[in-house]
């Protein structure tokens, strides 16, 4: 039994009280993850943006709103567990400055710039203190990429990032059951998971983390 940390769903990067920055994620591949991870019998520790389905009952989760309330939480959790996954779609970006209520709008046609500050990156950020842990991102494409290109920027990805694995897919995952998905390794080797639905998407994935860190532990 290992402990793995997942984080899933969106941000939310507020502007005022009420407008914020986000996206269309949903959750759901965290959650076939950590309902994947607790089938095998591991303990799940989920840092969760916000959604509107509930988490898996079973699994300690954490609620959050922020890209930097997410790392705080993950970063927290991170001496606890074996193994992490990001599955959260964190934005990119934050306002630099969050307004107090709502302010109201200026002229109907005036426009406005918002100035923008970039946002840690939380699986990085893990990765760069792993020690034996596993680490796993995702790399999602837009759709007009090829699964090719979705892999080579997969590849770049787990370099950057210091992860041992990437799990490779396209923008047409985004709140779908079932996607194309390849996983790329450190050491160069791939995977094709060929279009698998999320739940048994995850499981393959979980097998390739688990084994990963028994290898790991086995040559310590
Ligand atoms: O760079 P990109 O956003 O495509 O990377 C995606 C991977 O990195 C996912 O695993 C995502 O959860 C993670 N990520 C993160 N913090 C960020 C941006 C991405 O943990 N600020």
């Amino acid at each position: 039994m290992v402990s793995i940390l997942i984080t899933a769903g969106p941000t939310r990067e507020h502007l005022d009280d009420v407008r914020f920055l986000s996206n269309g994620s949903t959750g759901r591949m965290g959650f076939a993850l950590a309902t994947a991870a607790m089938r095998l019998g591991h303990e799940v520790r989920l840092v969760l943006g916000p959604v509107d389905a509930a988490p898996p009952p079973g699994c300690m989760t954490r609620h959050v709103v922020s890209a930097l309330e997410m790392q705080r939480a993950a970063e927290d959790w991170f001496s606890d567990c074996q193994i992490a996954i990001g599955a959260a779609a964190v934005a990119d970006w934050r306002p630099a400055h969050r307004a107090v209520g709502k302010p109201a709008r200026h002229g109907s046609t005036r426009s406005e710039s918002i100035e923008l500050v970039q946002n840690p990156d939380i699986i990085a950020g893990l990765a760069a203190k792993k020690g034996q842990r596993v680490v796993v991102g995702f790399a999602l494409e837009s759709e007009a990429a090829t699964m090719e290109q979705a892999i080579a920027r997969g590849e770049d990805k787990l370099r950057r990032k210091q992860l041992d694995f990437c799990v490779c897919n396209r923008s047409d995952a985004i709140a779908k059951d079932s996607s194309a998905m390849a996983l790329v390794f450190a050491d160069g080797r791939r995977v094709d998971l060929g279009v698998r639905d999320k739940v048994a998407a995850a499981e393959a994935i979980l097998s390739e983390a688990v084994r990963l860190y028994g290898e790991r532990r086995g040559n310590a």
